[in-house]
């Protein structure tokens, strides 16, 4: 090995070993990191080749992954079910109903594979617009219930990344009494998980991919872009 590519492989290692260090403390964050299907279906999210039907259909697979991986603990009871081979059969049925509260608007992409993916669900909306200039989200619809007391809510939004629209919804949930909170995310920075983990260590977060950085506009780079756009078109401003 050069002393260049020594030198390379040396920095790799300390980048890694930091991501782990900051993932390791939080207890509540799980990535898909490691898993092969989840990293092509991402690839191909970020390239500026997939347009937006292929956009919206890798958001889907993306999102059925992390729903099914938040999700493999829920309580369960014991069902009997008939199979073509056999009566009475035992089977498992979920027992929470959810409340999946997408972030308007690129939340919405991930709604139709989480209703897929769980039995049972009602659905209510925020809509929030990150303030361009300071990066601040603002709130333009409430559409939650005012009572989620004892409630389990999962919120979804493709981009964590100064982590200020899910730390917004996420206390609005939390002051209105849900009981659990789960968030969804495809891809966050690593500063904004950071942030939003200690603000809301209660929070679980389950994520296909941490980026190592924020540009100047807020943007997670390598990211993907504009998740809202790449779904739902370039909006007038
Ligand atoms: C994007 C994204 C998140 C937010 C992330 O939405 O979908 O909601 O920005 O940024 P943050 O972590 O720094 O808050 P945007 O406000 O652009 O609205 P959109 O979904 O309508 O495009
Ligand atoms: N919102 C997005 O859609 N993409 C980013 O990279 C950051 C915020």
């Amino acid at each position: 090995m050069s002393s260049h590519e020594a030198e390379f492989a040396k920095q790799g290692s300390d980048v890694t070993e930091a991501r782990t260090v900051a993932l390791g403390i939080m207890e509540n964050v799980t990535t898909l990191e490691d898993h092969t299907l989840v990293a092509h279906r991402l690839s191909e999210l970020r390239s500026v080749e997939s347009d937006q039907n292929r956009f919206g259909s890798l958001v889907s697979t993306i999102t059925s992954a992390l729903a099914h991986e938040a999700f493999r603990n829920l309580p369960s009871k014991p069902v009997l079910i008939d199979t073509p081979v056999l009566a009475g059969a035992p089977g498992a049925a979920v027992l929470d109903e959810i409340v999946v509260v997408p972030i308007l608007r690129a939340g919405l992409g991930m709604v139709p594979a989480i209703q897929e993916a769980l039995p049972s669900t009602r659905l209510a909306c925020v809509g929030l617009k990150r303030n361009e200039a300071t990066l601040q989200p603002d709130l333009y619809f409430d559409g939650l219930p005012g009572d989620l007391t004892g409630v389990t809510v999962v919120i979804c939004d493709p981009m964590l990344a100064t982590g200020g629209s899910l730390g917004y919804v996420a206390a609005m949930v939390q002051e209105r009494g849900a009981s659990k909170v789960v968030a969804l995310c495809i891809l966050a920075s690593q500063e904004g998980l950071a942030r939003f983990v200690s603000a809301h260590p209660n929070v679980k977060v389950v994520v296909a991919a941490v980026d190592p950085e924020l540009n100047n506009h807020g943007y997670i780079v390598p990211g993907l872009g504009d998740a809202g756009d790449r779904l739902f078109g370039l909006p007038v401003r």
